[in-house]
């Protein structure tokens, strides 16, 4: 599933994460009901199905994670077998892996001290996701390319990165001075980052001897010209992986029920922007795991003002899978918005003062005391 240059492997195996991530937390089911051993997180992870940690807790094989216990405390949720570690997964589509970076390091003589290319093969369910991720470069003497595979073609785009002296360094921005920032293309599912250093980084050894290049998470990294000293070979920094539920569409999907995945109750089939194949989704007025059975559930939308519409003198009633607002006695109107419901029409108070008559003033108190 993932291809890593086997002696960086070896490094890999040694690395120690640093950063920490919260991740959202679900008030429903998340993981495989009726099965006590389907474990729904991993440390402060959670699993959410079609995700899993064995094959009767995960949809398919592609959803098959590793908790290992042995090497941390909490322990680490990682991608398949591998040595990424998942930090967060999201029921639209998303989950963060902590990937490693490449560089080209050398010493104060210009001997190089150390090289390493990163690169993943995330195919055939996962991309790389365009919008929340960037291509960074960082250094003083670089070209790195950024080549892999998109849909079937390949593809290849680059940046440099130079400087030659701190002064032309300046914090949080990525313009090619010591730092530059491309754009991912789309329905990126493999690639390979790929430095070419242009010197050896003898002028500028006193505050730049490594050239860096790597995908990255756009909020979580923000340029310091600290960044060209302290990052560390063997950092990872989180990516943004998009994953569908099947590879082909929606329709495609339903013609093989065997394997079709929003089968369940109030859950509908729907094609992400990025990637090749469907998702899931809970029906408007549901909320929950469109991937479970009974996943989705009602959401009392009269519960929350802001999730229902209803006039501020009406009556809220929750429906499954939507609401009815209900304007009070003596007002009429559909009950939706400001105008929802109207004081009931002028004719019947005209009605009401001939049959009142005299009475009329404690007819207005009545109607104040309503
Ligand atoms: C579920 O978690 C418990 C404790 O964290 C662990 O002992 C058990 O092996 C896990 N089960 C699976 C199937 O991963
Ligand atoms: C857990 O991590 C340790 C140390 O990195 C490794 O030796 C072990 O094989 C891992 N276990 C699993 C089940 O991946
Ligand atoms: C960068 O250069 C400094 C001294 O100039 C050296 O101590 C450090 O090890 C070098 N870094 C790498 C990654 O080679
Ligand atoms: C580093 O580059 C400088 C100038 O380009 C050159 O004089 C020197 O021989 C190079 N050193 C190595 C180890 O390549
Ligand atoms: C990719 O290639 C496969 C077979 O080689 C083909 O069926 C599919 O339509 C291609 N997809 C795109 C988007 O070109
Ligand atoms: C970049 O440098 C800043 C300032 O020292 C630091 O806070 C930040 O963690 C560094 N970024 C990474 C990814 O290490
Ligand atoms: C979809 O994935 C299956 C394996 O899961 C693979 O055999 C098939 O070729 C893929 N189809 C496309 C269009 O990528
Ligand atoms: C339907 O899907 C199942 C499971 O994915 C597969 O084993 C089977 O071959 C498929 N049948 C057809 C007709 O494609
Ligand atoms: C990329 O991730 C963002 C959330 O970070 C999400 O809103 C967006 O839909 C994703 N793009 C695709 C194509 O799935
Ligand atoms: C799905 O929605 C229907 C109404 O559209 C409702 O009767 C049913 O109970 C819902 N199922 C679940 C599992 O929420
Ligand atoms: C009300 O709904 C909004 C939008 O979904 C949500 O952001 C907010 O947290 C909800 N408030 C409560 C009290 O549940
Ligand atoms: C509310 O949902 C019911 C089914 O549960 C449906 O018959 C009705 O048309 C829906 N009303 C609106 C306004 O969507």
């Amino acid at each position: 599933m993932v291809f890593e240059r086997p002696i960086l492997i070896f490094i890999l195996a040694f690395s120690t994460p640093t950063l920490v991530f919260s991740s959202s937390h679900y008030n429903f089911p998340i993981a495989k009901p009726n099965n006590p051993n389907c474990n729904d997180t991993c440390g402060h992870i959670q699993i959410p199905f079609p995700f899993g940690t064995t094959p009767e807790c995960s949809f398919a094989r592609q959803f098959r994670l590793t908790c290992n216990h042995t090497a941390s405390d909490p322990p680490k949720l990682l991608w398949w077998n591998t040595n990424f570690e998942i930090t967060d997964i999201s029921l639209d589509g998303q989950f963060t892996l902590m990937k490693t970076i490449a560089h080209d390091c050398y010493q104060s003589n210009g001997v190089q001290s150390s090289n390493f290319s990163s690169g993943i093969r995330l195919r055939p369910h996962f991309t790389l996701n365009n919008t929340a991720n960037k291509f960074t470069v960082l250094g003083c003497s670089a070209i790195a390319a950024f080549t892999g595979i998109s849909l079937n073609q390949t593809f290849i785009t680059a940046g440099a990165a130079l400087c030659s002296s701190e002064a032309d360094l300046s914090e949080g921005t990525c313009n090619g001075a010591g730092c530059f920032q491309i754009d991912i293309p789309t329905d990126v599912s493999e690639y390979d980052v790929v430095i070419m250093s242009l010197t050896n980084y003898t002028t500028t050894s006193g505050f730049s001897n490594c050239t860096y290049a790597f995908a990255v998470e756009r909020s979580a990294f923000r340029f310091s010209k600290d960044n060209l000293t302290n990052l560390l070979p063997r950092q990872r920094l989180p990516v943004v992986v998009d994953w569908v539920i099947g590879n082909g569409t929606c329709q495609d999907a339903r013609r093989n029920a065997t394997g079709y995945a929003c089968v369940n109750a109030n859950t509908t089939c729907y094609h992400p922007t990025n990637g090749h194949g469907y998702r899931c989704r809970c029906e408007d007025g549901f909320e929950g795991n469109p991937y479970l059975p009974q996943g989705c559930i009602d959401i009392n939308e009269c519960l929350n003002d802001t999730l229902h519409d209803c006039n501020k003198k009406a009556s809220c009633t929750n429906n499954i899978g939507n609401y009815t607002c209900t304007c009070p006695e003596n007002y009429e109107g559909n009950g939706i918005g400001e105008d929802g419901c109207k004081w009931k029409s002028p004719k019947d108070m005209k009605i009401a003062y001939v049959l009142i008559g005299k009475n009329i003033l404690s007819f207005i108190t009545d109607l104040i005391m309503f």
